[in-house]
C-alpha cells in the first residue's frame, strides 16, 4: 500500500496542526504529553509495520480501549445482555455528558463509546474482581497485538481515579437506575486502570489490523474475535468513534476509527490494513487535530474511504 518514505512526508505534512491543538490537561497526568509530538504505525495485511515520527513512544489508550471492551463484553456476555443495557445510537453530545442520561426514558446510555456507556460496559466484563477482570483484559490486548509486555500506567490511572468525578457521577445516575450494579469506587478503578493501557503505534496499528480483517490476525492468520463483533465494533467506530465529529470524520475520511484523549487513533481499513497513530494535540472534541488530518491526507492518497 504505502511505502515508509511516503508516510513520512504525510507525517510531516500533517504536523504542523499541532500547534493547532491542545494536550488534555483535565486528567493532570495527560498534560505532561509533549503537544508537538506525531507518529504514526500501519499494519499491512501482508503482516508488515511501515511507521513513521515517533514510533516508540508510548501513550495511553483512554477511549480507544473503548472498543476492545465492548468486544470482549460482547464475547463474554453476547449481543442481548449489552444492548439491553447500553444504546446504539450517536449522541451528538461531547463525551462525557451527562445530559441525554437524565433525559433519556429508560435511562440506559445511548452508546458504548461515550463515557456514560463505556462506564457500563466496564461492568460487563466477567471477572470477580478488578485485578481478574483487568488480567482478562490485558491477556486479550496481549494477543490482539501479539506483544505480552503490555501494561498499565499507574500514574496516568491514579491521576484520573484521584479526579475523575463527573465519570463518578455517571456511575451513580446509572446505578440508581440499575444499569450498573457493582461497586461504584470498583467499576472506577477498573475503567481508570484499562483507559491507562499503554502502548506504542505499532502496537494500537496491529490491534486495528486484527479488525480490519475482521478478527483475523493477518501476520498468523488466527482468529482472535467473531466477525459478527468485529462488524458492530467497526460499525460504531464509524457512527461514534470520533464523538460528536463522527459525522465529520465520516465525510471526510471514511475509515473506521476510534479516538482518545491522550490523541490516539486506532483504525481499521477495509483493504486490511490497521493505522495506529499518537498525536496528544487535541481539538476542541477531544480528537488528535494532526492524526485527524494524516488520516484526511492519508485517505485521500490511498482512496480509503468505505463510501467510495
Ligand atoms: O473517561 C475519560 O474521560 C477518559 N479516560 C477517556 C476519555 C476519552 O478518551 C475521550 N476521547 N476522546
Amino acid at each position: 500500500m504505502i511505502e515508509q518514505k511516503e508516510l513520512q512526508e504525510l507525517v510531516e505534512t500533517a504536523r504542523p496542526a499541532t500547534k493547532e491543538g491542545k494536550v488534555a490537561d483535565y486528567i493532570p497526568a495527560l498534560a505532561k504529553a509533549d503537544k508537538g509530538d506525531l507518529a504514526a504505525a500501519i499494519f499491512t495485511k501482508d503482516g508488515e509495520f511501515i511507521a513513521a515520527g515517533n514510533d516508540e513512544k508510548k501513550f495511553t489508550l483512554q477511549s480507544v480501549v473503548k472498543v476492545l471492551t465492548l468486544v470482549l463484553a460482547i464475547m463474554d456476555r453476547g449481543t442481548d445482555y449489552v444492548f439491553d443495557r447500553v444504546g446504539m445510537e450517536p449522541t451528538g453530545d461531547p463525551f462525557n455528558s451527562i445530559a441525554k442520561l437524565e433525559t433519556r426514558v429508560p435511562s440506559k446510555p445511548l452508546n458504548p463509546m461515550i463515557n456514560a456507556g463505556a462506564l457500563a460496559v466496564t461492568n460487563m466484563i466477567v471477572g470477580a474482581s478488578v485485578e481478574e477482570k483487568l488480567g482478562r483484559l490485558l491477556a486479550f490486548i496481549h494477543d490482539l497485538s501479539e506483544n505480552s509486555s503490555i501494561r498499565f500506567n499507574e500514574e496516568v490511572a491514579e491521576s484520573e481515579f484521584r479526579t475523575g468525578d463527573l465519570n463518578r457521577s455517571l456511575c451513580y445516575f446509572m446505578k440508581q437506575h440499575g444499569v450498573i450494579t457493582e461497586d461504584v469506587e470498583k467499576t472506577m478503578d477498573f475503567y481508570t486502570k484499562m483507559c491507562a493501557i499503554e502502548m506504542n503505534c505499532r502496537d494500537l496499528s496491529r490491534i486495528g489490523a486484527v479488525l480490519a480483517n475482521n478478527g483475523n490476525d493477518p501476520a498468523t492468520q488466527r482468529r482472535i474475535i467473531p466477525g459478527q463483533i468485529v462488524r458492530i465494533a467497526k460499525t460504531f467506530m464509524v457512527t461514534c468513534g470520533m464523538y460528536n465529529a463522527s459525522g465529520e470524520f465520516a465525510m471526510r475520511v471514511g475509515v473506521p476509527a476510534k479516538s482518545g484523549v491522550s490523541g490516539a487513533i486506532l483504525g481499521a481499513v477495509a483493504q486490511g490494513e490497521g493505522i495506529g497513530i499518537y498525536g496528544p494535540a487535541l481539538d476542541d472534541k477531544g480528537n488528535s487535530v494532526a492524526g485527524v488530518r494524516l488520516m484526511e491526507l492519508l485517505s485521500a492518497q490511498y482512496g480509503l474511504s468505505i463510501f467510495s
